[in-house]
């Protein structure tokens, strides 16, 4: 949500900021946005230069081809997904205070807005738009004016705002100087020569470089191109060590597929084999990546809550099926944004684990926050190195995916499977569930996958063709049993998200206990059969619930596993994985579904990276 772009260098003005600031945009586009805007301070020190557009950045382009700003020394821009007003040029972001000196752009809700803005609209202030942004604007403008540098001026206000925020501001008057702050909201900077940078992540400027710093809650920083100055809320400076993002450039460009989600599905084998690369040491313990929690806590534990959204939160119910078998410890998982009002009993002895790929999921992080409260220690799970759970976590465990662009969510799923996998294996380890060599195998199943799935990508094309006949179905079912379940959830999610058809996915058992009533004829139902050489009574047990669909007039579609004969009896069409043990199977079977919701959503002639409003990382409640 809001993508958020500073720059600031030491060359005489020209039109680098601008175009740092513009490319910077377009690869955060992928966080969902509905307008766009850039400011540019230039040589007049009364007013900075701006432009804006509703919709897609394009339109800004397009704007700033008719109407160029003038060259400048510094920039800010901005990707707005509405909140308050709708996404109008009016609404768009950088807005405009003190006369046109200063510009901000704003990521977040500024909660306590209504009252501020009656303050300003009492002391003759006149707004220009309904956005709760304007409102900081404002009230910078008035500290400014008052004499406070924009630094200054930044501090005194985050003392005012409530809720979420990051906010970036520039001055005409200070025309090598950006100035940010940020509170539960997402903004890092990065480090060049004779110039710096700021980003809603790193994506916005790991074109230019990939020393980064982060930025904690309630800091200003204030870039120049020089420098880089931290301070917290009071003013007092902040030393902060630099850290260096382990991807490069290319990892954020599609690299020779048609869109992001293509390329991130194929990315899955590097992703899953990264996740594990280095983990265990001599000893089988699990080497977190920063942060710890001892030994002697992990052991008394005798409870874990996984908090997560969305498809990580699918991760989690796949982890539960094998954290319980390996460890026997129970596991609950917890959508975030419910965990905390169900006031749930969480105490010292409670591993709260948060799964999240951008690290920076509002829900996800309150949850964490409620947890923490309560004494519980909290494992994150996270792609984004410095995200705010990553920092917030009291240990921290990264999936090592890569930056993941397209919306919908895939190979971090992989990667987050993976993680909890590992994590699952070290208590059991810790704890005495589970014997050296019994530790070794799980290792050695999990290091034999990333081929396995490469495989299932090699022979992908009959999901494909089926994806393209049926882009005129109205409803698709999926089913599964056991770690199969999720794996039908996600799959469902993936085509709604993606081909806008409605989807739903069921325990297969819970069928009959109500929606078996929506199959009608022709309707498709995937299911996903468990091996026959896992437990057999799973195996038949789910062939009889695509028997009882069949029955009733569904078309079965059915992922099995190779060799698995005796799905063609039952099946329209069967699309065969690898064997695999069966708590490894989700990261083989949900492949043939992200493919399939992809080349639907295709045919539909939809776009697969940016599906209608939805935002990649979602940094509100
Ligand atoms: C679905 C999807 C979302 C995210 C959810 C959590 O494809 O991407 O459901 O999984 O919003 O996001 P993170 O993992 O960033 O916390």
């Amino acid at each position: 949500m809001c993508g958020i772009v500073g720059y600031v260098g030491s060359g005489a003005p020209g039109g680098r900021p601008q175009g740092v600031v513009m490319s910077g945009l377009a690869r955060l586009e992928y966080r969902g946005y509905d307008s766009a805007g850039i400011a540019v301070v230039t040589e007049d020190t009364e007013r900075v230069a701006m432009s804006k557009k509703a919709g897609k950045l394009v339109n800004l382009e397009k704007e700033l081809a008719e109407r160029p700003l003038a060259p400048g020394t510094a920039a800010i821009g901005h990707t707005r997904w509405a909140t308050h007003g709708a996404p109008t040029d009016a609404n768009a972001h950088p807005h405009l205070a003190a006369g046109g000196r200063i510009a901000i752009i704003h990521n977040g809700i500024i909660e306590n807005f209504a009252a501020l803005r009656a303050e300003l609209l009492d002391e003759g202030v006149e707004f220009l738009s309904e956005t709760d942004t304007e409102v900081a604007g404002h009230l910078l403008a008035r500290e400014v004016d008052r004499g406070l540098s924009l630094a200054d001026a930044m501090r005194a206000i985050t003392r005012r705002l409530e809720g979420a925020f990051t906010l970036l501001a520039v001055d005409a008057r200070e025309p090598r100087s950006v100035v940010g702050a940020r509170r539960n909201s997402p903004l890092v900077i990065g480090l060049g020569e004779g110039e710096n940078f700021l980003g809603s992540d790193v994506v916005a400027f790991i074109e230019h470089t990939r020393d980064a710093l982060e930025l904690h809650q309630d800091e200003v920083v204030e870039i120049t191109p020089d420098g880089v100055t931290i301070t917290d809320i009071r003013g007092l400076v902040v030393e902060r060590e630099p850290y260096h993002v382990d991807w490069d450039a290319s990892a954020a460009q599609k690299g020779g597929f048609a869109t992001f989600m293509e390329k991130e599905i194929h990315d899955q084998p590097t992703a899953v084999a990264d996740t594990l690369r280095g983990r265990i040491d001599e000893h089988g313990r699990l080497q977190l990546d920063g942060g710890m929690i001892h030994e002697t806590i992990l052991n008394s534990i005798d409870k874990i809550i996984v908090v997560a959204c969305g498809t990580a939160a699918y991760a989690g119910l796949v982890g539960r099926y094998a954290i319980e078998h390996w460890c026997r410890i129970p596991v609950e998982v917890e959508l975030a944004h419910e965990f905390r009002y169900r006031d749930p009993v969480v105490s010292v002895r409670t591993l709260v684990v948060a799964i999240s790929q951008s690290g920076e999921t509002m829900d996800t992080i309150m949850a964490v926050r409620h947890a923490q409260q309560q004494g519980a220690p909290v494992i994150a799970i996270v792609n984004s190195q410095g995200s705010t759970i990553a920092r917030e976590a009291d240990a921290v465990l990264y999936t090592r995916a890569g930056p993941e662009i397209a919306v919908a969510s895939t190979k971090a799923f992989l990667a987050q499977i993976t993680a909890v996998y590992l994590l699952g294996i070290y208590l059991a380890e810790l704890r005495g569930n589970k014997f050296p060599d019994e530790i070794e195998s799980l290792l050695d199943q999990l290091d034999a996958i990333p081929a396995k799935i490469q495989r299932v990508l090699d022979t992908s094309e009959p999901i494909r063709e089926l994806a393209r006949t049926m882009a005129n179905e109205r409803t698709v079912l999926f089913l599964g049993r056991h770690v199969g379940c999720p794996v039908a959830l996600e799959g469902a999610l993936k085509l709604k998200e993606l081909a806008y058809i409605h989807a739903e996915g069921f325990a297969a058992g819970e069928l009959k206990h109500g929606p078996i009533a929506l199959v009608e004829e022709g309707q498709p139902v995937f299911i996903v059969l468990p091996s026959p050489r896992g437990r057999e009574s799973l195996h038949s047990k789910v062939i009889s619930n695509v028997q009882e669909v069949r029955a009733r007039g569904a078309r079965t579609f059915v992922i099995a596993e190779e060799g698995d004969k005796e799905a063609e009896n039952y099946a329209e069409q069967v699309f065969y994985v690898p064997s695999a043990p069966v708590l490894m199977t989700p990261l083989l079977s949900v492949v043939p579904l992200q493919l399939f919701a992809l080349e639907l959503a295709a045919a539909k002639g939809y776009d697969v990276d940016q599906p209608r409003n939805l935002a990649k990382s979602v940094t509100v409640e």
